[in-house]
């Protein structure tokens, strides 16, 4: 069985795939109005959404299907204490595939521990959102005509912004993008995506004037800052407004480039900016319905696939340190952690773990 819980799931070869199947849907959609017909699709969202919930409940309708679902943990047995394993088990013998969000960290992790159908990562907290990716590569593909060769600046929260975090994990693995992070320092890209990026040598740099650096871009990724990732309302207010697109700012941006946002929008684009032609962030909601349908068809025809092998998990004794994570929160779940052999010795990687990332939210234990 397949599932998608990070966009590294997908090897380069899916995720072009998935974009030679969602151009198909686009010009042909009467060839897949009744290719799920008799399936069902469950919509968990224990977090608010207006665009993935109902994209992937109106992908589903057009392909025949069926959806059953939730808009709230208040509106589930979650509100009594039912552990997400539960739920995830509960609901497979309702449903053919899941698309689930939740506002802790690696909860997608933990529901695939009793899993018996696809499980879609819809968003976990400031963790990942694998399937935004996906909308976003259809909008660079279709307004970029490419993939690779982009230099791409990222603005706002990237320390909370899970659309970031997954988006780096697609675009670093094609060849010759260069990454522009530009962020207060206090929303700075995690240091362990930081880490990996320095070491699989892709080029990146940080920023904090969105003016210095607009001009030299090939599409500018706008993001909110996460106020329901905030423990400090005070820090919120201070950080919210760093970065506002506006039209002074976009008069300084190329001709050609592109702004796209995963949205929802609270203050960071100002709308006058929706009528530049560059402003692509309308499109991309529209993009991600047609990249949703493709990948229920792909998990759905591979549900019967033998699993990839997964990386070797070790436990430590030691609770995550993460106060986000769904294994230092939720009863029930033995943490796991991802040894990392790092340092090289004479070209050779040690055989002494050099750190432990957590196997379901995958930051650095110290
Ligand atoms: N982009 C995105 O995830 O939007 P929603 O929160 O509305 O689903």
């Amino acid at each position: 069985m397949r599932h998608l819980l990070s966009i590294t799931d997908l090897t380069v070869e899916e995720l072009d795939g998935l974009l030679k199947t969602a151009a198909n849907i686009e010009a042909h959609p009467e060839q897949y109005e009744t290719a799920l017909a008799g399936k069902k699709l469950a919509t968990l969202f224990f977090e608010p959404s207006t665009r993935t919930r109902l994209s992937f409940e109106a992908a589903m309708y057009e392909l025949g299907g069926h959806v059953i679902g939730f808009a709230g943990a208040s509106a589930s047995s979650a509100a009594k204490g039912e552990s997400v394993k539960d739920t995830i088990r509960t609901v497979g013998c309702y449903a053919d595939i899941i698309a689930m969000r939740h506002p802790l960290e690696g909860a997608p992790w933990a529901a695939v521990q009793s899993a018996t159908v696809p499980v879609i990562n819809a968003g976990d907290g400031g963790h990942h959102h694998p399937t935004q990716t996906l909308a976003d590569l259809m909008t660079l593909k279709r307004e970029k005509g490419r993939l690779d060769h982009l230099k791409l600046g990222l603005c706002g929260d990237l320390k909370f912004g899970r659309t970031v975090h997954s988006l780096i994990g697609a675009l670093s693995r094609y060849p010759g993008n260069e990454f522009i992070l530009i962020s207060p320092r206090e929303l700075r890209l995690p240091s362990g995506i930081a880490d990996q990026m320095r070491d699989q040598g892709i080029p990146f740099r940080e920023a904090e004037s969105l003016e210095e650096e607009i001009g030299g871009l090939d599409a500018l990724y706008m993001t909110r800052v996460q106020q329901e990732r905030f423990f400090s309302v005070e820090e919120y207010l201070r950080l919210k407004d760093t970065y506002i697109l506006d039209e002074e700012k976009m008069r300084l941006a190329p001709r050609d480039m592109i702004v796209l946002h995963p949205l929802p929008r609270v203050n960071e684009i100002a709308v006058q900016v929706d009528q530049d032609v560059r402003a692509c962030y309308f499109k991309q909601v529209m993009y991600g319905k047609i990249m949703r349908k493709a990948l229920i068809l792909k998990l759905l025809s591979e549900k019967d696939a033998a699993p990839a092998p997964g990386p070797v998990l070790v436990t430590t004794g030691r609770q995550c340190r993460n106060p986000r994570c769904i294994s230092s929160t939720e009863q029930g779940l033995t943490p796991l952690f991802r040894p990392v052999h790092t340092q090289m010795v004479q070209g050779v990687a040690t055989r002494i773990p050099t750190k432990y990332l957590c196997a379901y939210c995958d930051m650095e234990q110290v």
